[in-house]
């Protein structure tokens, strides 16, 4: 097995199954129901197969003001980002402290798990927008979300008794019990995590590359639940890594699996909760760039890195690996980034996400320099297809 130990020690496994699951199911159709939404139903789902380790349900109000206010779980472990469950008024006065209720999906009715109430809880969301997002503007798109949710929140174990369904690239899901099993029979000792939401550009497959030389291998690790609107939809990125890797990275040194999370847009603070996440999947080490999970210019270029700094090595458990911003120089004829390039801006090849835009939408190749030429073929067929604007 894996040489890393999941966060808090034990890899959470929430997901019953046989007799106690056929139990929970009887059970849970008698119960309160609590619908539960796409974005939901990814948390509980991750809680339950331990990519949440420790968590072993939505939080409750303990641990929420703790990682809120402290970023480390009631019990002392870093945790940054709230794992929360929203209700409306009117269920919340249908539940009650030391029951059991049924988390419903809002479109299909599936039955997906059942929660065990520990605490019934009102939050301040502005509070929580202001320490996880580091503003409380609508216009931030984590915050945008963080608003349509109610603010009473429900905190307590679940189980899992059904697990979503992905629509395309099923093959590319493992848990992360499965993942520590493969990387322990492919005898990798240490495995670097990437995390993206975006095609993997040549700086991307870069900072990858310089990793890569110092680990036994890459997990390419894309997120692919809910993201903004003018990200790049999941399924046209599946098929640009996966592109990607057939031609330019060695087979037995590269494990591609998809993150079914949803973006959180937080930044720092998801930066950790990124990282601490791959180490339940098994990774050792985690790349950290520029700007790592942000938007727009709400966070500093390396104040996800210097977040990371500020917690103790034993604390956080995995390695992180930092990068500088990186780019093509024509004067050095390679990738680099200002750790290793004397040239000045007027060298650097930089595209903006708007010029990029343009060109895909002309169906035109961005230069081998800033894409590799088979990722921005499918990214120009994606735009066309879904006939609409992403950023890149
Ligand atoms: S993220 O929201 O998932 O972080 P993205 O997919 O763009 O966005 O980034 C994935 C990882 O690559 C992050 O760690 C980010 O900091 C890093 N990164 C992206 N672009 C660059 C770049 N030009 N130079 C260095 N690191 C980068």
């Amino acid at each position: 097995m894996s040489t890393i130990q999941p966060h808090g020690g034990t890899l959470i496994n929430r997901v019953a199954e046989g007799q106690e699951r056929e139990a929970l199911l009887a059970e849970a159709a008698k119960l309160v129901q609590i619908p539960v939404n796409a974005w939901t139903i990814s948390d509980l789902d991750l809680i339950g197969v331990g990519a949440f380790s420790p968590l072993t349900g939505f939080m409750n109000q303990s641990d929420y003001q703790s990682v809120v206010d402290t970023m480390r779980l009631a019990n002392g472990l870093v945790w940054s980002i709230p794992i929360t469950l929203a209700v409306t008024n009117d269920q919340a006065s249908s539940l009650a402290v030391g029951e059991r209720a049924a988390l419903v999906g809002e479109q299909d009715g599936v039955i997906y798990g059942v929660i065990d109430v520990e605490s019934i809880y009102k939050v301040d969301q502005k509070h929580e927008a202001r320490q996880v997002f580091k503003t409380d503007e609508i216009e931030h798109p984590g915050v945008a979300k963080l608003y349509t949710k109610p603010d009473i929140y429900v905190g307590g174990s679940v189980q899992v008794l059904n697990r979503p369904v992905p629509e395309k690239f099923n093959e590319y899901y493992f848990d992360p019990a499965e993942t520590r099993r493969i990387f322990a029979e492919k005898g990798w000792r240490t495995v670097v995590g990437f995390q993206t939401r975006n095609p993997v550009h040549r700086a991307h497959e870069y900072i990858q590359k310089s990793a890569m030389e110092i680990v036994d291998a890459l997990f390419l690790n894309p997120l692919v639940g809910e993201t903004k609107s003018d990200d790049v939809p999941a399924n046209v990125r599946m098929k640009s890594y996966v592109a990607l890797l057939e031609n330019y990275y060695p087979q037995d040194r590269v494990f591609l699996g998809v993150f079914p999370a949803a973006m959180r847009y937080a930044g720092p603070r998801e930066a950790i909760f990124h990282a601490m996440v791959r180490k339940n999947y098994g990774c050792t080490h985690f790349i950290v760039g520029r700007d790592h999970a942000g938007v727009g210019d709400y966070y500093g270029t390396y104040e996800a890195q210097d977040l990371l700094r500020s917690f103790p090595a034993e604390d956080l458990g995995i390695t992180p690996l930092f990068f500088e911003h990186s780019f093509f120089c024509t004067k050095c004829g390679n990738m680099a980034s200002s750790k290793t390039c004397p040239h000045g801006k007027e060298d650097h090849l930089t595209l903006s996400g708007t010029k990029v835009r343009a060109m895909l939408r002309d169906g035109i190749c961005p230069p081998p320099e800033f894409s590799r030429p088979e990722v921005a073929k499918i990214l120009i067929e994606g735009m066309s297809e879904a006939s609409k604007s992403y950023s890149i």
